[in-house]
């Protein structure tokens, strides 16, 4: 490394033995700079260790950036709230898989490729009636979409350029599709097809709520609410629920499978779950009255008790997803008539006081975008086991887009982080009978 300017590398001293090795620096276009450790191994024949990947950076990616300090999250470059303001979820779709905002020809065309990949085979429905009519809906998503490898051969081969996007388009028009009949199914509901006529979000409400009984029209207020929801959930750089997908893309899986593993990942409430955990959460809290009681359980670290919806290993301030949709809650809730739900008070109350604590404030914990996105699903009609179907509807276009990436870069390598073996040392087998009882 004897070309590069002192700033381009850091230097590894082993105190013990005085060698050193210099590592070089690799820069983004925005954020920390990172310490290029691929060699490290072969040169001073030590690994890093870092569980849950804390200070880890998995890949380079030029979809989505996020500054956790300042609360920012960008797309393409283009900030999130603007894109919630300006922009729509099938634009959104189009900007995270191509990288730039299309041309109005180049939308008509998306537009239409996706609106005729909604429908599902028909066999696809028999799928279902395995299934009890009360299975967690996250289950049957997982199955499903899975499932859709075996319908799909003329477009698995992931080498194929085209045959991947074919298999992108089919997945971010078929999600809607998949995740209304799951709803439909524990509903005990005829399944609804999709409609060429409507728009993606428009689509999908109808999908959901609408009944061979009657016409039913898709508020145009909720419609838009469901179109920035999808927005804000779209992608968010290397998640938990993203590197999955990555990780099961980088053995060469085919991109059903890789997206299945993607909402494998995302139900955790840790992760995507924490929505319906939100509101579970205000529901067990009740009452304004209660709050205190709840916060001292989520500071007690003997209580597994966590505030949902609070916190995030990123966002070190508000998340400024949590804030678009805090504002959104107002009109939707007006739209609906219940601007004085009581769960929006207790997050309110809830919201206010916790930013108040010591223990939030100095632990940085803000609330995240799962915080108030299950009060307008809960106020738009959607059962609560469905709200983190809603994240995988919308993150599907993010796991695809990243798995694109991906299987666009030179040399695609399968992901085997290694480990420090803390078991026990070489010894020799003891047959049953020399066994101690
Ligand atoms: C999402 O990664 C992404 O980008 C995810 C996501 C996306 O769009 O893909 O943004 C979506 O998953 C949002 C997060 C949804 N999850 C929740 O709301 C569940 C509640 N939050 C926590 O479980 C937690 O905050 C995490 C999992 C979100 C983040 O956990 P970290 O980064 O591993 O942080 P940590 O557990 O090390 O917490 C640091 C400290 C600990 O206390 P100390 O040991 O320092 O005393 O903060 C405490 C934690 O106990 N803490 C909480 C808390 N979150 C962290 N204490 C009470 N309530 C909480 N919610």
């Amino acid at each position: 490394m004897t070309d590069k300017t002192a700033e381009d590398t850091f230097t590894l001293t082993n105190d013990q033995t005085g060698d050193s090795w210099k590592l070089p620096v690799a820069k983004g276009t925005l954020g920390p700079d990172v310490i290029d450790i691929r060699k490290l191994y072969s040169q001073a024949g030590v690994f890093t260790l870092d569980p849950a990947f804390t200070a880890t950076g998995s890949c380079k990616s030029r979809i989505t950036f996020i500054d956790g300090d300042e609360g920012v999250l960008m797309h393409r470059g283009y900030d999130i709230k603007e894109l919630a303001a300006e922009s729509n979820y099938l634009e959104v779709c189009y900007l995270l898989l191509y990288g730039e905002l299309p041309s109005k020809a180049e939308m008509e065309e998306f537009r239409h490729n996706i609106t005729y990949h909604t429908m599902v085979h028909e066999q696809v429905h028999k799928f279902f009636t395995g299934f009890r009519r009360d299975a967690h809906p996250m289950a049957i998503m997982c199955g499903i979409v899975g499932a859709l490898s075996a319908f799909y051969h003329d477009s698995l081969d992931i080498w194929d350029e085209k045959q991947r996007e074919i298999s992108a388009h089919r997945l971010i028009a078929k999600i809607p599709t998949l995740a209304a009949m799951t709803m439909k199914y524990s509903l005990g509901q005829p399944f609804v097809y999709p409609r060429n006529d409507l728009g993606y979000a428009e689509n999908f409400l109808h999908m959901c709520f609408s009944v061979p009984a009657e016409e039913y029209k898709v508020s145009p207020v909720l419609a838009d609410a469901m179109d920035k929801i999808l927005i804000l959930h779209a992608d968010h750089e290397q998640n938990a629920s993203t590197s999955t997908v990555r990780i099961a893309g980088s053995s060469q899986a085919n991109p059903f499978a890789c997206i299945a593993s993607g909402i494998t990942s995302l139900w955790g409430p840790a992760h995507g779950g924490a929505n319906q955990a939100v509101l579970e959460m205000l529901e067990q809290i009740g009452s304004k009255e209660r709050i205190p009681e709840f916060l001292e359980r989520a500071k007690d670290k003997d209580d597994p008790f966590r505030l949902m919806g609070f916190g995030h290993r990123v966002y070190k301030n508000y998340d400024p997803r949590a804030a678009v949709l805090k504002k959104n809650c107002d009109e939707v809730l007006e739209e609906l008539g219940v601007e004085n739900e009581p769960l929006l008070e207790i997050a309110r109350e809830l919201e206010k006081i916790a930013l108040e604590d010591d223990y939030f404030v100095q632990r940085k914990l803000f609330p995240n975008v799962d915080f108030y996105s299950g009060i307008i699903l809960k106020a738009m009609g959607f059962p609560t086991s469905m709200f983190t179907v809603l994240f995988a509807v919308a993150r599907t276009v993010g796991w695809v887009s990243q798995w694109k990436e991906m299987m666009e870069e030179t040399a695609l390598k399968i992901g085997r982080p290694r480990q420090l073996y803390v078991g026990e040392g070489p010894r020799d087998y003891v047959p049953m009978d020399k066994r101690k009882s």
